[in-house]
C-alpha cells in the first residue's frame, strides 16, 4: 500500500473499536483493486460524536462505517438516511458526497446476501423464528419484512423489547403477522419453532464467553434452516446442534463479509472483491 497526498481516507467509528475486522477487510479490497485508498479505525468517545461526524466533511473522509455504540445516535448529525436505515433506526455506513453525509444500513442487505449464499434462502413467503430484539434483530426484521416473509415470531429474553419491536413493524407492514414472545414462554417458543422455515439468532448468546440459548431444535420441520449472526466462534453451539440434526445451518461471518462488501460498493462504485475480503476476515 502506497499512501501519498492523493490517498482517499475511509474508516470506522466505534468505541471501543480495536477488535474490528473491517480495516483488514477493506484494506485488502483496496489493495486488490489497486485503489488509492486507506481504511483506518477511529475510537470515538460518545461525547464527541457530533464533532467527529462534522470532521468527516472537514477532512474529506470519503466513507465511514459505524459500529457500537454510535449506530443510532449518529443519525441526527447526518444530512439524510436511506429507506432501510429509516426502518432499522440505525446506520452502519456513511457516504460523504462532497460534504453531504448519507447514512445506510448494509446489515440489511448483508443478511439477505448471506442467507442466500450460505443457505439458498429467500425470505419471501417464509415463517421465521427471530431470536432477539436488539439492533441486529431490527436489521434482520427489516430485511425479512421488506422481502415479504409470511409470518415472524420475535422471541426475546426481555418481552417488552420484543413487543415494542413487533408493534413498530406492524405499522409499516400491516400485512405481515408479527408475534412477540418471551424466551421464558416455553409453550409459545415450542409452537413457534414447530412452525418455522428459518430460525435466526440475532442475540449475543453463543458468543465466546456467553452461553448458547437452549432451544428444542428437534421441533423444527425437516427442511428448516438456521442462521446465527454470531461469528465468534465460527461455529456456534446453535450451528453445531442444527447440523447434528441434519439441518442446514450457518454462522454470521458471511453477513459480516457482505455488509462490508455493500459498504465498499457504495463508496467506490466497484464490485467488491469478495474472495479477498473473505480471506482477510477468515
Ligand atoms: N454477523 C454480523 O455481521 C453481525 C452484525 C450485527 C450484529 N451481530 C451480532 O449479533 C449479536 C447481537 O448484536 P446487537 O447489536 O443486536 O446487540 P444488542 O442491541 O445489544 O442486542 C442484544 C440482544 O441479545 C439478547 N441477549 C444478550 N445476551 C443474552 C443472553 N445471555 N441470553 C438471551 N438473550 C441475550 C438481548 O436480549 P435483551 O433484550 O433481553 O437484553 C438482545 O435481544 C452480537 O453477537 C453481534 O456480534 C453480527
Amino acid at each position: 500500500m502506497n499512501i501519498n497526498a492523493t490517498t482517499k481516507i475511509y474508516g470506522i467509528f466505534g468505541h471501543p473499536v480495536g477488535h474490528s475486522l473491517s480495516p483488514l477487510m477493506h484494506n485488502s479490497a483496496f489493495e486488490k483493486l489497486n485503489l488509492d485508498c486507506v481504511y483506518v479505525a477511529f475510537d470515538i468517545d460518545p461525547e464527541v460524536l457530533g464533532s467527529a461526524t462534522s470532521a468527516i466533511r472537514t477532512f474529506g473522509i470519503r466513507g465511514v462505517n459505524v459500529t457500537i455504540p454510535h449506530k443510532e445516535k449518529i443519525i441526527s448529525f447526518l444530512d439524510g438516511i436511506s429507506p432501510e436505515a429509516t426502518l432499522t433506526g440505525a446506520i452502519n455506513t456513511i457516504v460523504n458526497d462532497n460534504g453531504k453525509l448519507t447514512g445506510y444500513n448494509t446489515d440489511v442487505g448483508g443478511f439477505l446476501r448471506a442467507i442466500k449464499d450460505d443457505l439458498e434462502v429467500n425470505p419471501k413467503g417464509l415463517r421465521v423464528f427471530l431470536l432477539g430484539a436488539g439492533g441486529a434483530a431490527r436489521a434482520v426484521l427489516t430485511a425479512l419484512s421488506m422481502k415479504g416473509a409470511k409470518e415472524i415470531y420475535i422471541i426475546n429474553r426481555t418481552l417488552e423489547k420484543a413487543v415494542s419491536l413487533a408493534s413498530a413493524f406492524k405499522k409499516h407492514f400491516p400485512q405481515i403477522p408479527i408475534f412477540p414472545y418471551s424466551l421464558d414462554d416455553s409453550q409459545a417458543v415450542g409452537k413457534s419453532i414447530k412452525s418455522s422455515d428459518l430460525l435466526v439468532n440475532a442475540t449475543s448468546s453463543g458468543m465466546e464467553g456467553i452461553n448458547s440459548i437452549n432451544l428444542k431444535l428437534e421441533l423444527l420441520p425437516k427442511k428448516s434452516k438456521i442462521y446465527d449472526l454470531v461469528y465468534k466462534p465460527r461455529e456456534t453451539g446453535l450451528v453445531k446442534n442444527g447440523k447434528t440434526l441434519g439441518l442446514r445451518a450457518s454462522g454470521g461471518l458471511s453477513m459480516l463479509l457482505y455488509q462490508g462488501a455493500e459498504s465498499f460498493e457504495l463508496w467506490t462504485g466497484e464490485n467488491a472483491p469478495i474472495h479477498v475480503m473473505r480471506q482477510a476476515i477468515e
